[in-house]
C-alpha cells in the first residue's frame, strides 16, 4: 500500500478526508457518501469530517448524478452532497485527499505548493483489494453498468480505507 500521513485520531482532532474526482457529481460523491455510512456504521462519526470536490467546475452546485444516487439508495446510502470545485487550500485542511484516478492525482499535485501537501494526495484504489489499474473508471459517459461497477469499487475500497484508518483512532 502507498505510504500516506497518519496520526493519532481523537474526537479533538478528528481525521479530515476529502474525496476528489472530476465532476464531482459520479465518484466523488459516492465516495463521500459510502466513507460517512461506513463511518456510521462504526460508530465513529465524531473521529472523521468528511468531504468531496472536482478539479473542475463545470457542475459546481449540483447534487449527485441520478444513477449515481439510484445504485447508493439501493445500498441504503444517501449521496447529499452538492458539487464545489477543489481548492489549493484544501491540500492545506484536509489530512488525506484521496483521488479517483492518475487524472485526478495529477491535476491535484499541480495544486501543491509545499511537499506536505503532494503527500496527502492518494489513489483511493491503493486501498481496493482488487486495484485493476489503479483508477475509479469514469462513468459519465457511459450506463449504469458503469455506475454499478463504480459503487463496488468505491465500497470496497472505503471499506479497507476506513479498516486502516481505525487502527490509528484513540477512542
Ligand atoms: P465524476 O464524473 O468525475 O465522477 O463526477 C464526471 C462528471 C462530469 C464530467 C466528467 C466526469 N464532465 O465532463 O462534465
Amino acid at each position: 500500500m502507498h505510504s500516506f500521513p497518519r496520526r493519532a485520531i481523537t474526537k479533538e482532532k478528528p481525521y479530515r478526508i476529502n474525496f476528489v474526482c472530476l465532476g464531482n457529481i459520479c465518484r466523488s460523491p459516492t465516495a463521500e457518501g459510502v466513507f460517512q455510512h461506513l463511518v456510521m456504521e462504526d460508530g465513529l462519526e465524531e473521529y472523521f469530517e468528511i468531504d468531496s470536490a472536482g478539479t473542475g467546475s463545470w457542475h459546481v452546485g449540483n447534487p449527485a448524478n441520478s444513477k449515481s444516487q439510484d445504485i447508493a439508495n439501493q445500498h441504503g446510502i444517501r449521496l447529499l452532497s452538492r458539487a464545489r470545485q477543489a481548492l489549493a487550500s484544501d491540500l492545506e485542511y484536509f489530512d488525506l485527499t484521496v483521488a479517483m484516478d492518475h487524472s485526478n492525482a495529477a491535476d491535484l499535485q499541480a495544486m501543491a505548493v509545499k511537499d506536505e501537501h503532494e503527500e496527502k494526495i492518494v489513489l483511493l484504489r491503493d486501498f481496493d483489494t482488487d486495484p485493476g489499474d489503479g483508477a475509479v473508471p469514469d462513468p459519465y459517459y457511459g450506463g449504469m453498468d458503469g455506475f454499478k461497477n463504480v459503487f463496488d469499487i468505491v465500497y470496497r475500497s472505503c471499506r479497507a480505507l476506513l479498516d486502516t484508518l481505525k487502527t490509528d483512532v484513540i477512542r
